[in-house]
């Protein structure tokens, strides 16, 4: 981040969600969109410190995107596996305050405290989702809950709309 002063959050989100409502329909490219996107909240949100999107193919997650400091090993992950495999296959959102007491997670970075997965779904299909971690404690709370529920509808149904060519 830089050391700019932001907006309040409440103003970001609105700010973001009118931004991708926007790019949702000028992107024809799903890998470019969940590109911006992930660019987008990882620039805009200091406590986004890392910021993915996997989409399911097959019985695997892929990392079709993602920004941040450094690139994740975990470019694969089985539907069974983390917490990411776990919100892919229940269609829930994970957020979890304090990874080192979740036995579902699968160590990414040192520095990782928290995180928060959120599917994108559509018509109750799983088709992938977002994977935030935080560098603090609880990092994130019911508004990001919301907010990235919102971002992940407007995903989700491009996504059952379009597919990615
Ligand atoms: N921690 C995740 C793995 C992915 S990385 O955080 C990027 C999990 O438990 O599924």
């Amino acid at each position: 981040m830089t050391g700019a002063k932001q907006p309040p959050l409440e103003e970001r989100r609105e700010s973001t969600l009118r931004w991708l409502r926007a790019e949702v329909e000028r992107e024809g490219d799903f890998r470019r969109l969940a590109q911006a996107i992930c660019t987008h909240l990882y620039r805009n949100y200091e406590h986004y410190s890392w910021v993915g999107i996997y989409m399911i193919e097959g019985d695997r997650l892929k990392l079709w995107a993602w920004d941040g400091p450094q690139p994740t090993q975990h470019v694969e992950i089985p539907l069974h596996a983390g917490l990411c495999g776990w919100a892919a296959s229940t269609g829930q959102i994970a957020n979890v305050p304090d990874v080192s007491k979740d036995e579902r997670y699968l160590q990414c970075f040192a520095s990782c405290k928290s995180e928060i997965v959120v599917p994108i779904a559509h018509g109750g299909r799983v088709f992938g989702e977002i994977d935030i971690d935080g560098d603090q404690l609880a990092a994130f709370d019911g508004d990001d809950e919301r907010f990235l529920q919102q971002i992940c509808d407007l995903l989700g149904a491009r996504y059952a709309a379009t597919g990615a060519p």
